[in-house]
């Protein structure tokens, strides 16, 4: 099934994410960027999610997950921090997540749909969020940022009631 190792593509590139934000959050830190360091790390901990859902699909699906190989990290300014992360995202959202998610329909692998669209719609998130960030860089408000513990769903304002990807209440969600 083309969909596991796509789940396993998929779960290397969530990990390496997971470990990047976390170095950017430092750097971001460092430099006294203390919006956009809280959502580099709220990012983190959403695509850490990602990793082990996908490993859980994996599993389910009868499949074999495969090591996770940390790739080296070239920390830059948070301006070029910011840039890299964009890139990821736009890439996860227009091309990585829609092309996983219509394999698995055509597959019908139901498990690894529901893993690929909490992140497809958590990606799409991240990609506002740090578009937004790079945009007001240094005027950045100084707001915390929420994450849901079950699909990532990354957001600044908490849903009226429900997670939109996943339903969870919003109480559940981790604040940043
Ligand atoms: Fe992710
Ligand atoms: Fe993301
Ligand atoms: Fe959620």
């Amino acid at each position: 099934m083309k969909t596991i190792e796509n789940l396993n593509a998929a779960r290397q590139g969530e990990a390496n994410a997971c470990n990047r934000y976390a170095l950017f959050a430092a750097k971001a830190e460092a430099e006294g960027f203390n919006y956009v360091a809280r959502l580099f790390r709220a990012a983190s901990f959403a695509e850490g999610l990602h990793r082990d859902g996908h490993a859980a699909a994996i599993t389910k699906l009868g499949g074999k997950v495969d090591p996770i190989v940390l790739e080296d990290v070239q920390i830059g300014t948070t301006r070029e921090n910011l840039t890299v992360a964009i890139a990821g995202e736009v890439h996860e959202r227009d091309e990585m997540y829609p092309e996983f998610i219509k394999v698995a329909e055509a597959e019908g692998a139901q498990v690894a749909l529901r893993t690929f669209r909490y992140a497809l719609a958590a990606e799409t998130e991240h990609a506002r969020l740090y578009q937004e960030a790079l945009a007001q860089l240094g005027s950045n408000p100084d707001v915390p940022v929420y994450v849901c513990p079950v699909c990532g769903y990354t957001v600044t304002v908490l849903p009226e009631a429900k997670c939109p990807p996943c339903g969870v209440a919003k109480e559940k969600f981790i604040k940043y």
